[in-house]
């Protein structure tokens, strides 16, 4: 497939959800037409916030009817990495920063992950240079372009960040799924959609809105208008 082909996936944040109420929220987005399921694990270390492990993965696996991809913001994937393909990751995408600090051992538990049959993803926070996931494009299925420093839901759009997809759809020739990641809502997936980004996820603008179908429905079409 090539990347104007690849198809359009709207991906909701579960940080913006109730997380009282995850089952209900899942169902919500799932019956609005949400295509994955993002979910946000961060360490204290890697971002200074913290969210969810693997068991609570694990329980959102038993309730959920799409794919949950699952975004680790931890200093340390090679430790957790199988506990989250066994509570049920569809994608797991690692940091650059972390990787780049153990090269072969990010290859190595990229291979691992595919062999696994978990769709692997690498994750950029904004001052990262794209040229730096250039060792790791062959085993990767997904390149995370984050749109926003990661860490917290609801911050602003950075739109510089654009100029890297077209470096990784354009030089790179990377036919996988492209997501973005932070800020993405009514104004922003346009812009995003036309510099090929296929995999949009949205926290703020899925979970604030009264109705949560509509919301996907609206991203849904905007992105497809720019892509053509
Ligand atoms: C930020 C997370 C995002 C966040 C996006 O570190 O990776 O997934 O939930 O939230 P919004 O869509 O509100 O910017
Ligand atoms: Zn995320």
């Amino acid at each position: 497939m090539d990347a104007a082909g690849a198809s359009i996936r709207i991906a909701p944040s579960l940080l913006a959800a109730d997380f009282a109420r995850l089952a209900e929220e899942i169902r919500d987005v799932e019956d609005g037409g949400a295509d994955w399921l993002h979910v946000d694990v961060m360490d204290g270390h890697f971002v200074p916030n913290l969210t969810v492990g693997p068991a609570v993965v694990a329980s959102l696996h038993r309730v959920a009817r799409r794919p949950l991809d699952v975004h680790l913001m931890i200093d340390d994937p090679w430790r957790y990495a199988d506990a989250f393909v066994e509570a049920g990751a569809a994608v797991l995408s690692l940091h650059l920063e972390v990787a780049r600090a153990r090269p072969r051992d990010a290859q190595s538990l990229l291979r691992r992950l595919r062999e696994a049959g978990v769709r692997t993803g690498m994750a950029l926070n904004p001052d990262q240079d794209i040229r730096g996931i250039e060792p790791f494009l062959a085993e990767l299925d997904l390149v995370l372009v984050m749109s926003v420093f990661a860490g917290f839901g609801g911050q602003r759009f950075l739109p510089e960040v654009l100029e890297k997809v077209g470096v990784l759809r354009g030089e790179l020739d990377f036919r996988g799924d492209v997501e973005m990641d932070g800020g993405i809502g009514l104004d922003t997936i346009g812009p995003a959609a036309a510099a090929g980004v296929n995999v949009f996820v949205a926290g703020t603008s899925v979970f604030g809105a009264a109705d949560r179908g509509a919301r996907i429905a609206e991203l849904r079409a905007r992105a497809v208008a720019a892509r053509s």
